[in-house]
């Protein structure tokens, strides 16, 4: 039997598209490699949200050449948001890989009536389901509407068809991906939003919980904050990137609200879910960004207060309308040291909401075991660690917390 090996690096929308990856290849034969070193066939998922994150795809694509030297029948492909539409000028910059596909397209060489659905015959517990593809916000620092094109929503039929089967294999979790959740629908007929989406996926039995991810603080309606508020599924964690907190850095990033816009957003949201667990996203060091500006940004994380902070050096993409229009003139050492800022009180905000779950319990979702101890997360979101011989893989079980650091829980399971 060939043996397959599937790299990934990049956000959630990677991660699904590889799982489905996997599933393909094993419903037609392919088993995975122990290693790399044994594949037969190498897929390698790439992310260029960033200039780090585009090297770490260049230099493994590297590493690749000596394994091709011992196997000479290997195949490599490429996809992910690397892939542009030039595959000529690819195929010159990496004479090593053989096959380029778009970022959430299937291998062009496999019969398409056997990609046309592929859904896991062994989910997860936690499973991705992608909704939307592509994003048409252009904000002005990113590259993913240039690599993964415009929205473009998948049926609430085939997502609920999608979701039902995956729930039957055995997921309890689904979490629903796209660049943008909250446009979900608007490119259909009659166009349903994602509280609909959510309500109908709610009414499935057996789905234990539901998340999604990313919203974007421009578009998130009411009628998703009540959504969240009342169907029971629908877990009480929302990631909400703000990426600024001062209103020019938010204009030049396009971004579409202003930081007041912002706060009274999350205000709105917590008056309605008390207790939500938000998660954001920071850029710092954007083209221009001053000592002051950088503080408004602080100043943001300092009052909202969010259980995490996605934080990234602003880095510049080629073909983006910042790369164009503005210089990149913050100094990497500065960018650093932004960096290291937010990473340090972020770090104390979370031990301190963190620090708060000490002596409660909560239901968590097992997901696994690692090292000896069961792992899940709460509804919150919150990863938790615990103790016990039983098989718990999947069940919902009452864990009261005894230990708790920024990152992770740490409990014990409560007797039901
Ligand atoms: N669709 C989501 C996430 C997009 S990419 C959103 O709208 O927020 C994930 C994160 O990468 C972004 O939230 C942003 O913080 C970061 N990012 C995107 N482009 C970047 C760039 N050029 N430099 C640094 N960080 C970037
Ligand atoms: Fe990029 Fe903005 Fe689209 Fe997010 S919303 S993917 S940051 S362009
Ligand atoms: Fe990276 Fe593409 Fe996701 S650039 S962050 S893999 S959309």
């Amino acid at each position: 039997m060939p043996l397959y090996h599937i790299w990934t690096i990049g956000c959630q929308m990677n991660k699904a598209e590889s799982e489905r990856l996997c599933s393909l290849f094993e419903q037609i034969g392919y088993q995975p490699a122990a290693s790399i070193e044994e594949a037969d066939l190498i897929i390698l998922n790439s992310c260029v949200i960033r200039q780090s994150a585009e090297n770490k795809v260049v230099s493994k694509i590297g590493t690749l050449k000596s394994l091709k030297k011992n196997n000479p029948g290997l195949k490599i492909a490429l996809t992910g948001c690397l892939v542009d539409p030039d595959t000529d000028r690819l195929q010159k910059r990496f004479p090593v890989v053989d096959y380029f596909f778009k970022a959430g397209g299937m291998p062009p060489w496999i019969d398409k009536r056997l990609t046309a659905n592929i859904i896991p015959s062994k989910p997860a517990v936690s499973t991705f389901i992608n909704i939307i593809q592509g994003c048409n916000n252009f904000c002005s620092y990113c590259i993913v509407p240039y690599r993964r094109g415009r929205e473009k929503s998948r049926t609430v039929d085939e997502i609920v068809c999608e979701a039902k089967t995956l729930v039957e294999r055995g997921a309890k979790e689904l979490i629903l991906v796209g660049q943008n959740v909250d446009s979900y629908g608007n490119d259909l007929p009659d166009k349903p939003d994602l509280a609909a989406l959510l309500e109908d996926i709610n009414k499935i039995d057996g789905l234990k919980r539901l998340r999604f991810l990313t919203n974007h603080p421009k578009d998130m309606s009411d009628r998703l904050i009540d959504a969240i508020a009342t169907l029971d599924k629908v877990c009480e964690e929302i990631n909400l990137p703000a990426q600024a907190g001062d209103d020019q850095i938010l204009n030049a990033m396009r971004r579409g609200y202003t930081s007041a816009q912002y706060r009274n957003l999350v205000k709105r949201i917590r008056a309605r879910v008390p207790d939500i667990a938000i998660s954001t996203d920071i850029i710092v060091g954007f083209p221009g960004e001053t000592e002051e500006q950088f503080k408004a940004s602080v100043d943001l994380l300092k009052e909202l207060r969010f259980d995490n902070t996605h934080i990234a050096a602003y880095s510049a993409r080629t073909g983006t309308i910042a790369s164009r229009e503005y210089k990149d003139n913050v100094p990497p050492e500065v960018k650093k040291e932004r960096v290291a800022i937010v990473e340090k009180l972020q770090g104390e905000i979370a031990a301190e909401i963190n620090a708060g779950m000490l002596d409660k319990t909560v239901e968590v979702l097992v997901e696994g075991k690692k090292q000896g101890k069961w792992h899940g997360r709460s509804r919150r979101g919150k990863l938790v660690f615990f103790n016990n011989k039983n098989d718990l893989l999947g069940q919902v079980v009452k864990i009261k917390i005894e230990k708790a650091s920024s990152w992770s829980l740490q409990g014990s399971l409560v007797d039901m």
